[in-house]
């Protein structure tokens, strides 16, 4: 199955999923969305009211603002995938509980594995903390760390800077370094992968050229 194919079976599943208590009060799911070879996935907490009325992920006021945050970092929003580590919005945009996390971590695994992205960006906590459980944001805040074979960036939620007005120039900041985080991202795949082919000689070189 191509990652196309892969991500749409993924978003079938959820559609139709009852693994957690918020499928009870959902009007849509919210799958994410954007092109299976993006090289830059979004990982933000839940749908709100709006993702919940449409089935698109981002499109509120926090959405406008993340629209805004790629627009100036010279990202096209198109070009990017864009998901919640919940499917389901939780009721009064309350916080998801660690049941409902856990129910629907499978399919977030799936997706990042069909995508492969190079680098996973975190909008607030409940996503960072799937990768860097015990960060703190307030230290982490737009730093690039590697993990297992992709690259990890920690950004404070758009939600968060619409509430704290002092936080808008900080996440701006953090977002306008993508571009360069993304060549330094590239290059070290580059890199790394070709350091795995000298040591497996067996190994077709043809392999790097998606590099
Ligand atoms: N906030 C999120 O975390 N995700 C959305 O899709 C919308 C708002
Ligand atoms: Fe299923 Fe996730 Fe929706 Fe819960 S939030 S019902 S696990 S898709």
């Amino acid at each position: 199955m191509s990652a196309e194919e892969t991500l749409k079976q993924i978003a079938d599943e959820v559609s139709v999923c009852t693994s957690c208590v918020l499928h009870k009060t959902r009007k849509k799911s919210v799958p994410g969305e954007g092109p299976a070879n993006s090289e830059i996935m979004f990982i933000g907490e839940g749908p709100g009211m709006n993702e919940n009325e449409q089935g698109r992920p981002f499109v509120g006021a926090a959405g406008q603002f993340l629209d805004q945050l790629l627009a100036q970092a010279g990202v096209t929003r198109s070009d990017v995938w864009i998901g919640n580590v919940v499917k389901c919005r939780p009721p009064e945009n309350r916080d998801p509980m660690p049941e409902e996390l856990a129910a629907c971590n499978v399919y977030l695994e799936r997706q990042i594995e069909a995508l492969n992205p190079s680098i996973i960006v975190t909008l607030g906590r409940f996503s960072m903390g799937k990768f860097m459980p015990g960060a703190k944001i307030s230290q982490i805040h737009g730093q690039m760390r590697k993990i297992g074979n992709r690259f990890v960036i920690a950004m404070f939620h758009p939600a968060a800077a619409l509430h704290q007005p002092q936080l808008k120039t900080t996440i701006l900041a953090d977002f306008a370094k993508l571009p360069q985080l993304l060549d330094v991202a590239r290059k070290e795949l580059a890199r790394s992968a070709s350091v795995a082919v000298k040591e497996e000689p067996k190994e077709e070189p043809k392999q790097l050229s998606m590099f």
